[in-house]
Formats: C-alpha cells, structure tokens, sequence
C-alpha cells in the first residue's frame, strides 16, 4: 500500500510514522508547501522524495492540487496522511481521495477545532484534552472521529509542558491507528 504524508513544518509525526516498525504501507511521497520546512530535511534523510510547492503561486487551490493529484498518481499514492499540513484541504483532493485522507489533531475533538488546538485548550483551563485521529471532510477538522486518547493537564503545567506531552500520545498513537485503519480496509 503506497501513501503520502503531507505536513508544513517540523515533522515530528512525520518522523513518528517513519520510524515505527512494522507499518503496513510505504510513504512514498512527502507533499509540504512550506520550502524552508524542517520536515523535508527529514524526508529526505529517510530517503522519501518530496514534492514541494507554494500555494501563492497559483490562482486556486484546485490548480494546485490537480498538480498534487498527478505527482501523487504517479506515485500510486492510495493513502493521504495529513500531519501537520497547515492548508485547508480542497475538493479536488477531497474527491479523488474519498474515504482515504486522514488528519491528526491535538485534542478531543469536536472539542478545539481549528489553529493552536493546544493553546486554546490550555486557555479555557480544561482538566483532560488529548489526541484525536480522524477522516477529513470539507470541515476544518470534523470529519468521522477514528481513534482518540485523553491527555490530562495538570496544574503545574505550562503550554510547553502539554504540548510535549500531546506530542508524545501523537507519535504513539498515529502510526498505530494508520495500521488498523489499513488492516480493516
Ligand atoms: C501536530 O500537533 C498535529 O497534531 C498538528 O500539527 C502538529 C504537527 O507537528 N496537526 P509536527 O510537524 O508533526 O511536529
């Protein structure tokens, strides 16, 4: 099974499903459209090519991600992994990839949706938030819930401190739930 991660930063979930033993699909395809990303200094030390683009060079997301669609056909892509991609992700890749484009978010959703999930949790002083793996849809970050984990905050924590240990339930828990996910379909 061939699959594509997508991310626009640092790549640490990235890093997480390339190093976890036993995965049952190749990543074959790292898609950032961030050029100055550490993830694709990462990519590349995994041997995986990257395909790198900017979105402001194109007049819409579809002209863009029909491109996508093409780098990633020829990749046999059949899997999308979001993993910190920082774009809303459109129709066009939407439709060609029903059913097969997964996200990871830092928190339980539905609760904190959207940018800095971490810090709004830690702002509206929540004692539990978490991780959570889910389907993607035209929504930002509503598609069907997959797998999820409960992180507690504790009173000694700091936003740093949180968001390590989110950190940490993410890199544990996206590979195994892309593994399922696989196993099941
Ligand atoms: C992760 O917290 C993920 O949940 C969110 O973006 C972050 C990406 O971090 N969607 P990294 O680039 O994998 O380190």
């Amino acid at each position: 099974i061939n699959a594509a991660v997508f991310a626009s930063g640092s790549g640490s979930n990235f890093e997480a499903i390339m190093e976890f033993d036993d995965l049952i699909c190749d990543i074959v395809v790292l898609v950032c459209d961030n050029p100055g990303a550490p993830v694709l200094e990462k990519a590349e030390r995994y041997g995986v090519p990257s395909v790198v683009f900017n979105a402001k060079e194109y007049s819409s997301k579809a002209n863009y991600e029909t491109l996508l669609v093409r780098e990633l056909r020829e990749h046999g892509v059949e899997w999308i992994f979001l993993a910190g991609y920082m774009r809303i992700v459109g129709n066009t890749l939407l439709s060609t990839y029903e059913n097969r484009i997964v996200n990871i978010h830092p928190s339980l959703l539905p609760s904190f949706p959207g940018k800095d999930a971490i810090g709004q949790a830690y702002q509206a002083g929540v004692d539990e938030t978490g991780v959570t793996v889910h389907f993607i849809d035209e929504g930002i970050d509503t598609g069907p819930i997959i797998s999820q984990e409960p992180v507690q905050v504790n009173p000694e924590d700091t936003k740093q401190t949180l968001k390590e240990r989110i950190q940490q339930v993410e890199h544990r828990l996206y590979p195994v739930t892309i593994n399922q996910l696989l196993r099941n379909s």
